[in-house]
């Protein structure tokens, strides 16, 4: 469909012409996320640089129907800022500025398009702390991790996205400015729209601004590796610590994906012969408070049969682990055609979920590489094709996939913890919700949207009756 000429004159009058992108290599460029290989070439691309603009151009393609996808920093993984049926781009990149850092009621208010560790490395320098940290934390931005309610290691200990979230500007699909929320910690004043707003993916609005919550930063950390000599050795380990005490970050790798990681950092893999490791963190306000949890930490997991236990101390040696382990989705992705999922159950059913992710995955002749947020009981299952036929891939795949989204929602999970539903996982939806629970969110979606052309393709599953 060739994008009408009238409404790029239209988007001319509240843009400049640096912030249009309507021809040449740069619009597919704003095809692709970070999901598989898929791409869908947008007719326009808008960077705004005035947070105004956001409203003006809702109201402009409302008016003329055309398909609007929001867009971050492209980081996601179930494709939610693809431009499913082509049409507008509006990419909230610009948009970077962080307006206020408010140390006394300990709120920062940001724009959608600032980098996630920006905001952290800002807040730092004033003994705060916003903990929310995807892998991508380096290029994703936190309107993005606002749409999927992002978590990340964290999570564990500092809960997700949603948690940080006090306030919001949103522009509607027809343009409309809404807020939700402000600076206060209590507020019960009608429907608590953000926490709707948050982890809907940009189907609901565009989020043009937020009031982020901020804790006091836990200026000492340690961290520390365990290798285990079994594929479950780690995920028990995991849950003896869970039982005792809360970790700042209580990760899980399969052997497979740490050696994934090393060798994409051309690095050597840490207590080789391992076949899981639990990379785990404590964090406090002082170091005795840090050292005691680690001692407990460590004890706890050696009479968990851990075969060897190495600290990172110094903030360099940390920064390293963390390194392998941020690298390890890119490095598994990167062995093969892949397609990721991102089951979560309640903890103590993981080990259920790993094993028996590992049988169906052997019953269909397909390899799997498992890594993930163990304390959160959300696992990364990269189901991976090395040298599988055709017919595998495309007849074994999908029923592979199904059987480990039965088995995990039959363990009272989800089908994704942090990536979102998007547009690979909508079709999946109905494994885990119900035909009502389907209506109200379909209920939902016509309130905030009516005719369906903001991130359209997303989230709900397609009913066949266009959407
Ligand atoms: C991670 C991303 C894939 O945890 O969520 O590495
Ligand atoms: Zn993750």
């Amino acid at each position: 469909m060739a994008l009408d000429a009238g409404f790029l004159a239209e988007l001319g009058s509240v843009l400049s012409e640096d912030e249009v992108i309507h021809e040449g290599d740069e619009l597919s460029e704003y095809g692709s996320d970070e999901t598989e290989d898929l791409c869908f070439v947008p007719q326009v691309v808008v960077r705004p640089r005035r947070a105004e603009a956001v409203a003006e151009i809702l109201r402009l393609a409302y008016g003329r129907s055309v398909p609007v996808t929001p867009r971050g920093g492209g980081t996601g993984l179930s494709g939610g800022a693809l431009p499913v049926r082509g049409g507008l781009v509006l990419s909230l990149d610009r948009l970077n500025r962080i307006l206020e850092i408010d140390e006394e009621n300990m709120v920062a208010v940001v724009q959608p398009g600032v980098v996630t560790q920006v905001l952290q490395e800002e807040v730092e320098r004033r003994g705060l702390y916003y903990p929310p940290d995807p892998a991508s934390r380096g290029s994703c931005t936190i309107g993005g991790n606002l749409a999927e309610n992002a978590g990340g290691p964290r999570a564990v200990k500092y809960g997700v996205t949603s948690d940080y979230v006090m306030g919001l500007h949103v522009v509607l699909a027809d343009g409309t400015r809404i807020q939700a929320g402000g600076r206060c910690r209590k507020d019960v004043a009608g429907y608590d729209l953000k926490r709707l707003l948050v982890g809907s993916e940009g189907t609901l609005g565009v989020i043009t601004q937020a009031t982020l919550r901020l804790i006091p930063l836990p200026a000492h950390r340690a961290l520390f590796l365990a290798g285990f000599d079994s594929l479950r050795g780690g995920l028990d380990g995991v849950l003896a610590v869970l039982r005792e005490m809360t970790p700042s970050a209580c990760e899980y790798l399969e052997r497979a994906a740490i050696e994934a990681a090393a060798a994409h950092l051309s690095r050597r893999a840490p207590l080789p012969g391992s076949e899981s490791y639990v990379l785990m963190e404590v964090d406090g306000l002082t170091e005795a408070d840090v050292e005691a949890q680690m001692v407990a930490a460590g004890e706890i997991l050696d009479s968990t049969g851990a075969a060897e236990v190495i600290a990172a101390v110094s903030p360099r040696e940390q920064e390293e682990l963390w390194g392998l382990r941020r690298a390890a989705g890119e490095a598994v992705k990167a062995l093969s055609t892949y397609k990721e999922e991102d089951c979560a159950v309640p903890r103590s059913r993981i080990v259920d979920l790993v094993l028996g992710v590992k049988e169906i995955a052997a019953g269909h002749g397909v390899r799997t590489i498992c890594y993930g947020h163990a304390g959160d009981g959300n696992i990364h299952v990269n189901v991976l094709r090395m040298d599988a036929d055709d017919r595998t891939w495309t007849e074994e795949l999908p029923r592979a996939i199904e059987e480990i989204f039965r088995l995990t929602i039959s363990l009272g999970g989800t089908i994704t913890g942090e990536h979102g539903v998007g547009y690979t996982q909508r079709r999946y939806l109905p494994i885990q919700l119900g035909e009502a629970e389907l209506d109200v969110l379909r209920r939902i979606k016509g309130a905030f949207d009516p005719r369906g052309d903001l991130n359209p393709e997303k989230v709900l599953p397609d009913t066949g009756q266009g959407s």
